[in-house]
């Protein structure tokens, strides 16, 4: 079980218990109410529109929450599966999904343990999930996945170091690796202790060249990057 499970799935549930549509709707004061307006949804639109796909694009969302992006693309005629850790998020997920009457092929998987596939995607998209997978070998399981199944872009928004982000009592930034540690009751697997305090890897919110840098070093060749908002590709050699 990922340290992490029961704050995801906590998460999910008291947006059900709330009636929300998604994630950040959680953490945000002035909440949409409105499925279709998730966070990345402006990068798509202007990204999506350059790629070069072919009429009816297979599409992999890792992290897809309660299934907007994996919704709206599925809309546009992409054939999608979208995978998440926590099965609340997926069930919600299948009924906003029914509810637009759009085809989605959702499932319970965490993308750092995806056992090899053959299937290949012309699109992996990642909506705000990168930055819950902390630790180094975590994030390198991720993008050797990504890679594995990447025959097209991969398309990427992830939350990135802030100056004006205030980390908060209990919670610590180490700018060397950008992480953000939160303070835990003692030591568990995954816990680091800091100055005699124990802590789990809770964020990881890099600057744009660190960000690019990883990308690089899993191999992927970046070909658009505002800050977050990535696009990459990956020749197999
Ligand atoms: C910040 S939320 C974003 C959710 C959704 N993409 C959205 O935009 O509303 C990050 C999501 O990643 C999922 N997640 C975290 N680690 C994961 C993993 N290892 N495999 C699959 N999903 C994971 C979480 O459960 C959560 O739903």
């Amino acid at each position: 079980m990922r340290y992490y499970y029961a704050e995801h799935q906590a998460a999910y549930q008291r947006l059900a218990e709330e009636g929300l549509t998604q994630w950040n709707d959680l953490f945000e004061a002035d909440r949409t109410a409105d499925f279709d307006a998730f966070p990345n949804r402006a990068f798509l639109e202007h990204t999506l529109a350059d790629l070069d796909l072919p009429p009816t694009p297979a599409a992999l969302e890792y992290g897809c929450g309660t299934g907007p992006a994996a919704c709206f693309l599925a809309a546009r005629g992409f054939r999608v599966d979208a995978i998440d850790l926590i099965p609340e998020a997926i069930t919600l997920a299948r009924h906003f999904a029914r509810d637009r009457g759009v085809d989605v092929n959702f499932s319970v998987q965490d993308i750092c343990t995806m056992p090899p596939g053959t299937k290949r995607y012309d699109v992996i998209l990642d909506s705000y999930c990168l930055q819950s997978i902390v630790t180094d070998a975590d994030r390198a399981n991720l993008l050797t996945a990504v890679r594995d199944r990447l025959s097209g872009y991969y398309v990427l928004s992830t939350a990135m170091y802030d100056a004006e982000r205030v980390y908060e009592d209990g919670f610590r930034y180490d700018a060397t690796t950008g992480i953000c540690y939160q303070a835990t009751t003692g030591p568990a697997p995954d816990a680091v202790n800091l100055d005699g305090t124990w802590y789990l890897p809770h964020r990881r919110h890099l600057h744009p060249e660190a960000l690019r840098a990883e990308l690089e070093q899993a191999g992927l060749e970046v070909i658009y990057q505002d800050n977050g908002n990535v696009v990459a590709t990956y020749q197999a050699r």
